[in-house]
């Protein structure tokens, strides 16, 4: 008889996590994402900071990241005090086979956005259910809008075909982002063409940033039961 062994989704990001930070090496300045799978890279930073005097500058996506990464002794920079970066570390909700990406469930979408065009190689780091047909198979848009005319821009984002909620924390407060602006989640029918979507959502006033990412990934970090593989969206030259 088999035994079926259930690998704990903590330690799957955790070994997808270890092998992104191992492509770090000294002297690199990287952008460093936001959720709980960017914190795991960010804790595996640490470790090869304390243990192999890797020396790097990590710009952080969001106030929560630069909080852990400061904790654990990661050296910071802000985005305009770096001229570019060479490589960002961050997570996904979703991943399409183009290498489309789905982010911002966490909250943190347009700084996360800024930093990845930014740099120079961008690595996602995920877990294998993330890995979908098509964008929004599992979870809404979340677009990042102006609190000022937040009912408008919702009804011209319903007008698209969303069916929209503005996203609200535990308590049930509005959630306000780390910029001061909040989210409006679009829950749309499995993307057919996400750059398009893009665009069409940036053509609403009052709208900031979408959490659809499209030429902002060139390598995932895969963690399966099976697992850690780098997947590469094109080679490179
Ligand atoms: C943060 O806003 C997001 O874009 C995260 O990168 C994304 O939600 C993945 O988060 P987890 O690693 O926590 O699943």
């Amino acid at each position: 008889m088999f035994k079926k062994v259930s690998i704990d989704p903590q330690s799957l990001k955790r070994s997808a996590a270890k092998v992104a930070a191992g492509l770090v090496e000294s002297g690199m300045t990287v952008g460093l994402g936001s959720g709980t799978t960017a914190a795991e890279v960010v804790r595996c930073l640490a470790e090869r900071v304390r243990d192999e005097g890797l020396k790097l500058i990590g710009v952080p996506t969001s106030s929560a990241t630069a909080t852990l990464a400061r904790e654990l002794g990661i050296e910071l920079r802000d985005l305009d005090d770096v001229e570019a970066l060479d490589l960002n570390l961050d997570g996904a909700d979703e991943v399409d086979p183009d290498y489309r990406l789905l982010k911002g469930h966490g909250g943190a979408l347009l700084r996360e956005k800024i930093v990845a065009s930014a740099a120079r190689r961008r690595v996602n780091v995920v877990t294998a259910e993330k890995l979908v047909t098509r964008l929004g198979s599992t979870m809404p848009v979340p677009v990042e809008v102006s609190h000022f005319g937040l009912a408008h821009t919702e009804r011209r984002l319903k007008d698209l075909g969303a069916e929209t909620a503005v996203r609200r924390g535990d308590k049930g407060q509005m959630y306000v982002t780390d910029g001061g602006n909040v989210i409006i989640d679009c829950r749309f029918p499995p993307i057919d063409d996400p750059r398009a979507l893009d665009l069409q959502l940036h053509g609403v006033v009052g709208v900031f940033e979408t959490g659809i990412f499209v030429d902002l990934c060139d390598e995932v970090v895969v963690a399966r039961a099976a697992g850690v593989t780098i997947e590469r969206n094109r080679p490179k030259p």
